[in-house]
C-alpha cells in the first residue's frame, strides 16, 4: 500500500485561494505596510460585553463541562421564543439542535439527509464549504449558474430540468455569500413547493439573518416546518471564535439528528452556549441593531464609491456584508488581479473563484468589514490601481 496515502476525497476538496492573498497580506504587514482588509468574512465587532462577560461567569462558576448533545436548555428555549417574538413564528426547542458553528449545523446537515452517490442543488455562487461538507459524505454538489441582473436568484422554473435521479436536495442562503442576495419570502416558498413535489429537502442557510438592510428580514420556518434551517451566532452577534450555531429539524428528523450530533461533537462549547443565552436580550440585540445600521452605512459607501471608480455592482447586495462585484472590465483573472492589487495597493479581497466555477474568474468579494473612512482609503487605492 502506498505510504502516507490520503482518502481520495481530500483530493477533490479544494483549498481557498483567498489563503493565498491572506498569506502575502500578512507577510506585507509584518514589512510595516499598511494593508486595507476586505477579504475576511467575519465582522470587525466582538461579541457585546453582557454577552462575553456572561461567557466569563460560566468559566468562573465551572460551568465547562459537557452539555447535552443537542445543547443546553435554557439556550434553546431562548432561540426558540427569539423566533417567536423576532420573526413571529413557533419552534418549539426541541426542534433546534445547537451545534459547533453553523459549519457544525451544515456537516450535521450533510451526515443525516444525503446518502453517498446523492446530489444536491444549489446556486453558483454559494458558499463554498457547502459542496465540501457533501464530498465528505460522499455525495456532490450540483452548481446552477445563476446571472447579477437576476439578483443571483436560481431560476425555479428550470429547477425540475437539474433534477437527476440522484437529487435529494436544494440547499439555498438568504442572505447570501458570496453575493448579499437577500431572497423574498415568495421565492422560498415557491422552491418549498417544487422542491416538495420533487421529492426532495430544502436547507436554508439563514447565518446572515437579521443583516438585511432592504427586503423582509423573515424565516424560512415561517412558511414550512419541514424545511431545515441553518443559524449561527458567528455573524449577526459577532462570535466567529466562539463557534456555535444551530440547526432547525423537523419533528420526525430530531431523533436522527441528535443521534447524529452525540456522535460527531457530544455537545457544543459549553461556555460559548452559556453566554449565547444572554445574546437575545433586549439590550443586547438594540447593540446589535447599531452594528446592522453601521454596516448598511457602509455597504452604501462601498456601492456608490464602486459606481464611482467604474465597478457599477448590478445586483444590489441587499443583506450579509458582502458585495460581490464584477471586474470583467478589467481583468479575466480576478485571482491575478487581486493578487496585483495586494501588491501595488494593498488592499485585500477574496477571488471569485472561492466561491463558484461559472464566471468566478470575473468576480471579486468585497467584505465591508472595516470603517467607513478605511473603504473610502480602499476605493481610493483602487481607483488608483486601475488607472496605473
Ligand atoms: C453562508 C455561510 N454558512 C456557514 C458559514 C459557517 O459559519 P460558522 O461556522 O462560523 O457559524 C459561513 C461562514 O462564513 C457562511 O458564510
Amino acid at each position: 500500500m502506498e505510504k502516507h496515502k490520503l482518502a481520495t476525497r481530500v483530493g477533490q476538496i479544494s483549498p481557498f485561494q483567498v489563503m493565498e492573498v491572506l498569506a502575502r497580506a500578512k507577510q506585507l504587514q509584518l514589512q510595516g505596510e499598511d494593508v486595507i482588509h476586505l477579504e475576511v468574512g467575519e465582522p470587525d465587532f466582538v461579541a457585546v460585553e453582557a454577552v462575553a462577560n456572561a461567557g466569563m461567569e460560566a468559566i468562573q462558576q465551572g460551568k465547562t463541562g459537557y452539555t447535552s448533545a443537542t445543547g443546553l436548555p435554557e439556550l434553546k428555549r431562548a432561540i426558540s421564543d427569539d423566533y417567536l417574538s423576532r420573526y413571529q413564528v413557533t419552534v418549539s426547542p426541541g426542534r433546534i439542535i445547537v451545534t459547533p458553528g453553523a459549519s457544525g449545523a451544515l456537516l450535521l446537515m450533510a451526515s443525516l439527509m444525503v446518502d453517498s452517490g446523492e446530489e444536491v442543488v444549489m446556486p453558483d455562487p454559494c458558499y463554498p464549504c457547502n459542496r465540501h461538507f457533501l464530498i465528505q459524505a460522499g455525495a456532490k454538489a450540483k452548481l446552477i449558474e445563476t446571472k447579477p441582473e437576476e439578483d443571483f436568484e436560481m431560476d425555479l422554473s428550470t429547477l425540475a430540468d437539474h433534477w437527476g435521479e440522484n437529487t435529494t436536495g436544494l440547499w439555498l442562503a438568504s442572505p447570501s455569500n458570496p453575493t448579499g442576495a437577500v431572497l423574498s419570502k415568495s421565492y422560498i416558498s415557491e422552491a418549498w413547493e417544487k422542491v416538495s413535489a420533487l421529492g426532495g429537502h430544502l436547507l436554508v442557510d439563514e447565518i446572515y439573518q437579521g443583516l438585511v438592510y432592504e427586503g423582509e428580514d423573515f424565516s424560512a420556518l415561517s412558511i414550512a416546518d419541514d424545511i431545515f434551517v441553518i443559524n449561527s451566532f458567528s455573524k449577526y452577534f459577532a462570535m466567529t471564535g466562539w463557534r456555535l450555531g444551530w440547526l432547525v429539524v423537523p419533528e420526525w428528523a430530531i431523533e436522527g439528528a441528535t443521534k447524529l450530533a452525540q456522535n460527531l461533537f457530544i455537545a457544543a462549547p459549553s461556555v460559548s452556549q452559556y453566554a449565547a443565552v444572554r445574546a437575545f436580550s433586549p439590550d443586547v440585540l438594540a447593540e446589535c441593531e447599531v452594528r446592522r445600521q453601521t454596516l448598511n452605512a457602509r455597504r452604501l459607501v462601498l456601492l456608490e464609491g464602486l459606481e464611482a471608480i467604474g465597478l457599477p455592482v448590478v445586483a444590489p447586495a441587499h443583506g450579509a456584508f458582502y458585495i460581490y462585484v464584477d471586474v470583467s472590465s478589467v481583468t479575466q483573472d480576478a485571482m491575478a488581479w487581486c493578487l496585483a492589487l495586494l501588491e501595488q495597493e494593498k488592499v485585500a479581497l477574496t477571488p471569485g473563484a472561492d466561491f463558484g466555477i461559472k464566471d468566478a474568474h470575473k468576480y471579486v468579494r468585497f467584505a465591508y468589514t472595516c470603517d467607513e473612512a478605511r473603504l473610502q482609503e480602499a476605493l481610493a487605492r483602487i481607483a488608483r490601481f486601475m488607472a496605473s
